[in-house]
C-alpha cells in the first residue's frame, strides 16, 4: 500500500513537472504582451502643440494573426489606463523575438515606446519617386502609430509603423525595420556588417509600389549620408562614402538592407541609422559601431644595455596603432625568484594621433638599479590595458657588479681565505726554521 502511494505520488510529481515544462515552452515561443510608454506631444490651451510631451503607460498585445483570441484573455495591470491597451497584429512576427519576451517575473524588461505617426510624402530625392503617383489617401486616414522596441540582449532593435481604422484599437503592422546587431564592435581593417532588414505588409496598398533605403552616419553632432537607394527606380544616390555598399539582390528579394563596410577604419566609429521608406511611411533603427583595436607595444632601447649596479637605466615603452583612446600603461618586474611585482606606470606622455586615426602613447621608466632591489636582473615588462585586450612586451635586464654576495661567492671567499692562511703559515714556518735564534726567541715571547 505504501509502495503504491509512493509510486502514485512520484508519477504525479513527474507529470506536474512535464506540464510546467510544456507551459513554459509554449509561453516563450508565443508573442509578448509588451508594456510601452505612450509618448505624445501635449496639446496646449490654444489647441497648438506646446512642445512638451506627455508619457503614459500602455500595453500592447502582440499576435501574428488578427483572429487569435489568446492575447485578449490576459488581464491588464491596474496601473494602465484601459484606453491605452492595444492589440497589434504582426504577421511577420518581428515583435515575437524571444528577447522581447522575457520569462514572467523577470526584473529586466524590453524597452518600448509608441508615438502617434503622421503619414506624409518625403521630399528627399531618393524617396520622392515613391509618391509620384496618387495613392489611396483614404487608406491613410486612419490611426497611425510608430513604435520602437529594444530587446533584452541589447542586440535587437525593431521599429514599426502600425495602422488601425480610426477609433479602433486593433492595429496592424504595415512596415517593420529590424536590426539584430544594435551594437557592433570591429577590429581595424576587417569587413563590417551592420544588420538591417525590413518587412512590408503585402496586403497594404502602400507596399508593392516601391521602397527606399537610407543609411546615415552620426557621431558627436556630425552627420553624413552613407548610402541612399531608391528601390523604385533602382538608383543609388551619389555619396562621398567609399567602401560602403548594400546587397541589392538581398534587398529586393528578402528586404535585407544591411550595410556592408568593406574595411573598418577608425573614423567609422559612430551611430548608423537605417531608414526604410514606403510611400508616406518611414521606420528606422540605429546601430552603434565601435572600432576597437588594441595597441602594438615596443620597448626601447632593445635589447636593454647591461646595467652596472647603482646605475639608472631609462626604459621606454611605446604603444601604437590603438583605438579608442582608452589606455592604461604600467610596468612590471620579474626577478630571479620568478615573482612579478609592479613598478608603477612610469612617466606617461600625451597621446598622438596617426593619419589613420589610431593613437600612440608611451611611458618612460627610470630603473634605478641601486634602489629598486633588482638583484642581478630579470625581466622588465610593459603592460597595456585596452578595451581591445591586454598587451605585454618584455625585455631582459642584466645588472653586473652587483654587491650582495651569493652563497657560492661566500664559500669561494672562505676557501680563498683558508688557502691564503695556510700559505702564510707555510711561508712563516719556512723562514723561522732557516732564520736566527733571535727570531726564534721573539717567536716564543709572542707565544
Ligand atoms: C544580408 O546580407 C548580408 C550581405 O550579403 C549577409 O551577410 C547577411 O547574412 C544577410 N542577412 C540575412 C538575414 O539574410
Amino acid at each position: 500500500m505504501t509502495n503504491f502511494s509512493t509510486i502514485y505520488k512520484l508519477s504525479v510529481v513527474a507529470l506536474t513537472c512535464c506540464f510546467q515544462v510544456l507551459l513554459v515552452g509554449a509561453s516563450s515561443s508565443s508573442c509578448p504582451v509588451l508594456e510601452c510608454w505612450f509618448v505624445q506631444e501635449k496639446v496646449g490651451r490654444g489647441g497648438g502643440l506646446t512642445g512638451a510631451t506627455s508619457q503614459e503607460k500602455s500595453l500592447l498585445h502582440i499576435r501574428t494573426d488578427a483572429h487569435s483570441q489568446d492575447a485578449a484573455s490576459q488581464k491588464t495591470p491596474t496601473d494602465i489606463n484601459p484606453d491605452r491597451v492595444y492589440y497589434v497584429t504582426d504577421p511577420a512576427a518581428s515583435l515575437c523575438h524571444h528577447s522581447l519576451n522575457p520569462p514572467r517575473g523577470s526584473i529586466k524588461k524590453p524597452q518600448c515606446e509608441i508615438n502617434p505617426f503622421l503619414p506624409q510624402p518625403s521630399t528627399l530625392t531618393w524617396v520622392a519617386s515613391l509618391t509620384d503617383s496618387a495613392l489611396s489617401p483614404i487608406y491613410l486616414q486612419a490611426d497611425w502609430f510608430s513604435a520602437a522596441f529594444q530587446g533584452l540582449n541589447e542586440q535587437l532593435g525593431v521599429s514599426t509603423i502600425m495602422r488601425a481604422p480610426t477609433g479602433s484599437k486593433e492595429h496592424s503592422v504595415i512596415l517593420s525595420v529590424t536590426s539584430k546587431t544594435v551594437s557592433v564592435k570591429s577590429r581595424l581593417g576587417e569587413p563590417v556588417l551592420l544588420d538591417c532588414g525590413f518587412w512590408a505588409d503585402p496586403a497594404s496598398p502602400l507596399s508593392g509600389s516601391g521602397f527606399a533605403v537610407e543609411w546615415r552616419y552620426q557621431f558627436r553632432g556630425n552627420g553624413r549620408l552613407v548610402v541612399a537607394y531608391d528601390g523604385k527606380t533602382d538608383r543609388v544616390a551619389d555619396t562621398q562614402e567609399e567602401g560602403a555598399t548594400l546587397d541589392f539582390e538581398g534587398l529586393h528579394e528578402k528586404g535585407n538592407a544591411s550595410l556592408i563596410l568593406q574595411k573598418a577604419k577608425v573614423h567609422h566609429t559612430g551611430t548608423y541609422i537605417c531608414s526604410v521608406y514606403l510611400p508616406y511611411l518611414l521606420a528606422q533603427v540605429a546601430v552603434d559601431l565601435e572600432i576597437v583595436e588594441p595597441p602594438s607595444l615596443a620597448i626601447h632601447p632593445s635589447p636593454l644595455p647591461l646595467a652596472v649596479a647603482g646605475q639608472t637605466l631609462d626604459v621606454q615603452c611605446e604603444a601604437s596603432g590603438f583605438a579608442p583612446l582608452t589606455l592604461e600603461l604600467s610596468w612590471e618586474f620579474k626577478g630571479a625568484d620568478g615573482k612579478s611585482r609592479p613598478l608603477g606606470s612610469g612617466r606617461v606622455t600625451g597621446h598622438r594621433q596617426a593619419w589613420d586615426g589610431t593613437y600612440s602613447q608611451s611611458t618612460r621608466l627610470e630603473l634605478d638599479t641601486s634602489k629598486l632591489d633588482l638583484g642581478s636582473g630579470g625581466e622588465v615588462t610593459c603592460v597595456a590595458v585596452h578595451p581591445g585586450g591586454t598587451r605585454r612586451a618584455s625585455a631582459t635586464l642584466s645588472v653586473i657588479g652587483f654587491s650582495t654576495p651569493s652563497i657560492e661567492d661566500s664559500m669561494a671567499m672562505v676557501g680563498v681565505a683558508l688557502v691564503l692562511y695556510g700559505l702564510i703559515k707555510f711561508v712563516s714556518w719556512t723562514f723561522s726554521s732557516s732564520g736566527s735564534d733571535g727570531a726564534d726567541k721573539q717567536d716564543k715571547k709572542e707565544k
